[in-house]
């Protein structure tokens, strides 16, 4: 599969080296491609991995990972160009400064504000409740981590949680696009835990069920 990466830092550069890992033709959208975080990550990827700008990642992939810091994502959602569509994954969470909590939410979401500035892209929100750690390197003696997706397009849902299972977690569908709202939210919960109420950074989430389908 042709996926582009906007965002290239720690979600978007572990997500895209894993994915480049799995055979992926996996596109970086650097914004500046001379430095030596990109040259690292191109190093990383191998030859599966392609460097090209935002809107050249936009362009290629018939998957986009959107992996920016929530008060750039508009930005970088225009210098992309056209994203109608798109999969495009989105990874971010709306945080204010210092961790505090989310800028925006309980009755929207970040989800549904990048669907709106990215019209008619397929949005999805996926690997927004872990940390880039754990999205690194998911394997728990306990078993797979869960990884909760949301997003209005089925098709695209599915196409993510292949995705998301290649990568080593169990994919649980979250529902529409509106669970953003609450997805946003659970990531406050994995980052108050993880910075501030001393479980550390490396630790996921697992839904047990009985009657599993
Ligand atoms: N960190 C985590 O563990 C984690 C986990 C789940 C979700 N998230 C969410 O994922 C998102 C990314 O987090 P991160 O930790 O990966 O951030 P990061 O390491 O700071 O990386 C952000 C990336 O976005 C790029 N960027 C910034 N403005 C841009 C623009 N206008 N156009 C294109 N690219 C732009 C940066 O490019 P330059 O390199 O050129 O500055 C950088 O590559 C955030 O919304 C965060 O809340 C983070």
């Amino acid at each position: 599969m042709k996926i582009g990466v906007i965002g290239t830092g720690n979600v978007g550069g572990t997500l895209g080296k894993r994915l480049a890992d799995l055979g992926n033709q996996v596109f970086f959208g650097f914004r500046n491609p001379n430095t030596p975080a990109a040259q690292t990550l191109m190093d990383a990827g191998g030859p599966s991995a392609v460097a090209t700008t935002p809107k050249g990642a936009a362009e290629a992939g018939d998957v986009v990972i959107l992996a920016t810091p929530w008060d750039a994502t508009q930005a970088a959602i225009e210098s992309a160009g056209g994203l109608a569509g798109k999969i495009v994954v989105d990874t971010t969470n709306p945080l204010l400064p210092g961790l505090t909590g989310l800028s925006i939410g309980t009755n929207t979401s970040a989800g549904e504000q990048v669907a709106e500035w990215a019209r008619g892209a397929r949005v999805v929100k996926a690997f927004n409740t872990v940390g880039y750690g754990i999205m690194a390197d998911p394997a728990f003696p306990q078993g797979k981590p869960s990884m909760f997706y949301c997003g209005d397009d089925a098709q695209a849902k599915g196409i993510v949680a292949g995705l998301v299972a290649g990568l080593g977690f169990d994919p649980l569908d979250a529902g529409p696009l509106t669970q953003c709202r609450v997805l946003e939210a659970f990531a406050m919960l994995w980052i108050s835990l993880a910075v501030k109420y001393g479980y550390t950074p490396d630790f996921a989430f697992q839904m047990i069920r009985r009657n599993a389908q």
